[in-house]
């Protein structure tokens, strides 16, 4: 049921317990932040995908704080009601309990997110419990994270397919579970361990690439919009919007050249035949 009220991590909590799916998007930018409200999306991540979608980087490791939280500041002032996480990006978190307690600071005093993520499993748990315990919430990102796509393969493998490897996967949902993050995004794993994953914590789980059996579903919203260019078998493209964009631009510049646009009809301001008169040579 929509209300106006605040998405909360314990209405989270709730929607897990009672099997109601949670939906999370990403957004860089005021008006997309404002649409997600209206739209009733719970969740919404300014991701460090800000890189390859808004920024033109070939990956996420260029970002920097900055621009995640220049973003992250847009985003924030489009949004009343849904839960606000803001992405640590590469290294910004990484050196010690200090560095990452300062950066994730940053991003509730200054952008004012309800919580932060960062990328990594059982090596990150003692990370997120000082941050925990400083007062940050924080939400984990295990299976395919793609601040380290070279060394888990290069972009797009699938994690947990052999037996070690979800081993793996599975113990670093747990110690994220008991390190107090409040909750897990599970990118490309094969959906059976996303359910095991999903069964084996009380965290709400979010997929993305990681099956139906998830908590909740998270989606880069410039794939769900047909604006990345990207044609992923984990995604869905709900509209084509780089072609309705395009054929607006199109037809703008046809207009201009062919003199349609603008009019003195419907595009132009008047001005008082007097004035004009004592203008002219
Ligand atoms: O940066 C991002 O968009 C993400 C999602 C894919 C979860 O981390």
């Amino acid at each position: 049921m929509a209300t106006d009220k605040k998405i909360t991590i314990p209405q989270l909590f709730e929607m897990k317990a009672r099997g109601e799916k949670i939906t999370m998007l990403t957004a860089y930018d005021y008006p997309t932040a404002v649409l997600m409200d209206r739209a009733g999306i719970e969740v919404v991540l300014v991701g460090d995908s800000v890189g390859n979608n808004v920024l033109g980087y070939e990956s996420t490791v260029p970002v920097t704080l900055e621009e995640m939280l220049h973003h992250t500041k847009a985003v924030r002032r489009g949004l009343k009601r849904a839960f606000l996480i803001g992405d640590m990006p590469f290294l910004s978190f990484n050196v010690s309990h200090e560095q990452a307690i300062t950066n994730a600071g940053r991003f509730l005093k200054e952008a004012g997110v309800d919580a932060v993520k960062l990328e990594g499993g059982e090596e990150m748990a003692e990370r997120v419990k000082a941050l925990e315990r400083a007062g940050i919430a924080v939400m984990g990102h295990i299976g395919f994270t793609p601040q380290r796509a070279s060394q888990l393969g290069g972009a797009g493998h699938v994690q947990g397919r052999d037996e070690e490897r979800a081993r793996e996967l599975l113990k670093d949902a747990r110690s994220l579970e008991e390190a107090g993050a409040f909750s897990i995004v599970l990118e490309k794993i094969p959906w059976p361990l996303a359910e095991l994953i999903t069964k084996s914590v009380k965290i709400p789980t979010m997929g993305i690439g990681a099956g139906p059996y998830c908590d909740g579903q998270v989606l880069v919203t410039h794939d769900v919009l047909g604006l990345s260019g990207l044609s992923l078998k984990f995604a869905k493209r709900y509209v084509d919007l780089s072609s309705t964009i395009e054929g607006a631009l199109k037809a703008f510049k046809e207009d201009v050249k062919a003199k349609k646009f603008p009019t003195v009809e419907e595009h132009s301001f008047s001005m008082p035949e007097d004035v004009l008169k004592k203008l002219a040579p």
